[in-house]
């Protein structure tokens, strides 16, 4: 499969060297300040640029009939006019907040323990997120997904970082050393404590994850989730 990537960052970098493994070929790279190959010659590009250059590489690759998966998170107030685009060019679109396979179905599991504490009020949820000092946004992309499973339940009213307010659930956003990327929610009550975490060891679940998903959005028209690829919808 021939793959552009728009972003040849930490992660741009790691995606390459397992589509490399698994016989892609880059034909494109995209950087601040690199442009190499020819982005229409791509049957999928791979974005993990910058939060501020995501939805203009989403569209630029879009206009050329390449469809997009998209890891950069804290872009996401346009993610409804991205995937009317999409539909509007008849092109492909694939976004995750997180590529690991264990991230997601760390996200069925979630959605699931929130649905079952939601009739115990005793206990109020919080999410806890660790992350490298490199990273632009907080709370990370994976920590608003978790949350929005715990909203669903209708329990509380909104996720808010460092809230103290029972109807909040509240994020707390860490940022030390070369932490690839740690996710804790807890239950508390006043006698006892739920937790469950998920902590990647390095960047390779979610480049191989990234990999996978454009292999299998390659060929698509339409608007997919990383449910789709896992078939865990
Ligand atoms: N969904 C997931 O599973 C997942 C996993 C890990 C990370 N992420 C997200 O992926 C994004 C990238 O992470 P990272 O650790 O690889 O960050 P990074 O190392 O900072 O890489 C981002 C790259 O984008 C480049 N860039 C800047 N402007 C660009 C443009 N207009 N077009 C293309 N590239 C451009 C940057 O170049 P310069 O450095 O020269 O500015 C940098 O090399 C972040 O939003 C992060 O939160 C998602």
């Amino acid at each position: 499969m021939k793959i552009a990537l728009l972003g040849y960052g930490r992660m741009g970098k790691a995606i390459e060297a397992i589509a490399l493994e698994r016989g892609h070929q880059i034909v494109y790279k995209q950087d601040f300040d690199l442009q190499e190959g020819t982005l229409q010659a791509a049957q999928v590009a791979i974005n993990f640029s910058i939060p501020d250059a995501a939805v203009q590489n989403i569209k630029t690759a879009m206009d050329a009939k390449v469809p997009v998966v998209c890891g950069t998170t804290g872009w996401l107030a346009h993610y409804e006019s991205i995937t009317a685009y999409c539909h509007k060019q008849q092109s492909g679109f694939l976004y995750a907040s997180n590529f690991s396979i264990g991230v997601n179905l760390f996200f069925k599991l979630n959605k699931a323990l929130a649905q079952w504490m939601a009739p115990h009020s005793s206990y109020q949820a919080r999410l806890e997120e660790t992350h490298h000092i490199h990273k632009l946004d907080a709370p990370s992309g994976t920590a608003i997904t978790l949350a929005e499973g715990i909203l669903e339940t209708g329990r509380y009213k909104q996720w808010a970082l460092d809230s103290d307010q029972d109807s909040d659930l509240s994020i707390h956003a860490v940022r030390t050393g070369e932490v690839p990327g740690t996710h804790t929610v807890h239950y508390t009550s006043a006698v006892d404590e739920i937790q469950i975490k998920h902590e990647a060891f390095s960047r390779t679940g979610f480049a191989l994850g990234a990999v996978v998903a454009a292999e299998w959005l390659a060929g698509k028209q339409g608007v997919y989730s990383m449910e789709d690829v896992l078939n865990v919808s």
